[in-house]
């Protein structure tokens, strides 16, 4: 997508070095539009960590180039050595967030294919090659999220002449979540781009404000017009028929189709039901948990600092300062993400087609997972 006009993904290989991966300072958008470089694997780790980077595609692809970083930096006297550094390396990686399920799988994938490699050498070119189709795939799919989900915004579009169609959304899912496009976003900037008069309630989304910050920002560089929102805003909306359709991303949702994401999501969902108005989670395939059927139970929530809810920053004269919100003595949680059961969710948008949110719906679009638990 374009920031100032020109064409970034949120991710790629120097131009300059090949050894080096270049990303997008997420942590200090939309004041300030940084680069940074990552060279080693704990560069890596902390920028995964830290939410440099963040959104469950961009974590995956960035922990795809990761594996690649660890291939030029692993021992290389013996295959061994180096195939037993690199499954370090991917388990240092794997526990920097745990509820994404994109960033294991990325791991997982990229370990498959290095261990085909001839040699050392042939083992680093692998997995700089399968980098760079995680993150071509990411990109690709998401554009297709787009085609596919653009069909709801049009029929409501169609329903509605002469109005704009209001879409919801959660968070950010959008194209700094992934490669480019992003997955919830991807339908929105498709019928921007045909013409239909879309708009976005974005919710701030407290307490790292990525819909303030992040969709706010990447919604306006494409022109999309849009309104942030408190995110206690939306049920309100909904009830005076303010919204059209709900579309929210995830970070792991289960082939039973229970859908995780950023906290909050769950009260939207809960509030679209009450309001009969269309809830609709867009996700790329390697978002699918195709082990876990109970989403509630078993999908890992991450706890992050307190200090992300007792504190927050923002822009003033020109630079970014963290302020103390709550009173110091007050103790904070910090959840970050929760589970919309599959029965409150209208329709899984993938790169392969809309599904319902079932079991039968998700293997319906993807029939060689059938032998899945
Ligand atoms: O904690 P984050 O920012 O990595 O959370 C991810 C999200 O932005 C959302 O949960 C998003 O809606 C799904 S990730 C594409």
């Amino acid at each position: 997508m374009n920031v100032h006009g020109k064409p970034y993904r949120t991710i790629w290989i120097s131009p300059q070095d090949s050894r080096v991966v270049q990303i997008i300072d997420q942590r200090v958008l939309p004041y300030q539009f940084v680069i940074l470089d990552l060279t080693t694997v704990d560069d890596v780790a902390h920028a995964i960590k830290d939410m440099t980077v963040r959104g469950a595609g961009l974590i995956g692809a960035t922990a795809g180039y990761g594996m690649y970083i660890a291939a030029l930096h692993a021992p290389r006297h013996s295959r061994d050595a180096f195939l037993e550094a690199l499954r370090a390396d991917g388990e240092k990686l794997k526990i920097t967030r745990p509820t994404a399920v994109n960033l294991a799988w990325a791991v997982e994938r990229q370990l498959a294919a290095i261990a085909t490699g001839s040699d050392v050498e042939d083992m680093i070119d692998t997995a700089l090659r399968t980098a760079n189709e995680i993150a071509d795939e990411d990109a690709e799919f998401c554009r297709r999220i787009g085609e596919h989900g653009l069909a709801l915004i049009e029929d409501i579009s169609r329903r509605k002449p002469g109005e704009p169609v209001n879409i919801l959304t959660h968070c950010n899912a959008g194209w700094l979540a992934f490669v480019d496009y992003g997955s919830a976003t991807a339908p929105i900037y498709a019928a921007h781009n045909q013409g239909i008069d879309v708009h976005v309630w974005v919710d701030e989304t407290r307490p790292r404000n990525q819909g303030a910050r992040l969709t706010a920002w990447e919604l306006g560089q494409h022109g999309v017009p849009h309104t942030v929102i408190a995110d206690n805003a939306g049920g309100h909306l909904m009830q005076h028929g303010l919204v059209d359709l709900v579309i929210v991303g995830s970070d792991r949702t289960t082939y039973t189709g229970d859908v995780a994401n950023k906290i909050g999501t769950y009260l939207k969902a809960l509030a679209a039901r009450d309001n009969h108005i269309p809830f609709y989670a867009a996700l790329p395939s390697s978002t699918i948990d195709w082990q876990m059927r109970d989403g509630v139970a078993e999908i890992p929530i991450e706890e992050r600092d307190a200090a992300e809810v007792s504190q927050i920053a923002g822009l003033h004269n020109g630079e970014i300062f963290t302020v103390q919100l709550t009173p110091e003595d007050s103790a904070a949680a910090n959840y970050g993400f929760d589970v919309t059961p599959a029965r409150l969710v209208t329709g899984i948008i993938t790169e392969r087609g809309i599904c319902e949110a079932s079991e039968t719906g998700v293997l319906s679009l993807y029939p060689e997972k059938k032998s899945a638990p």
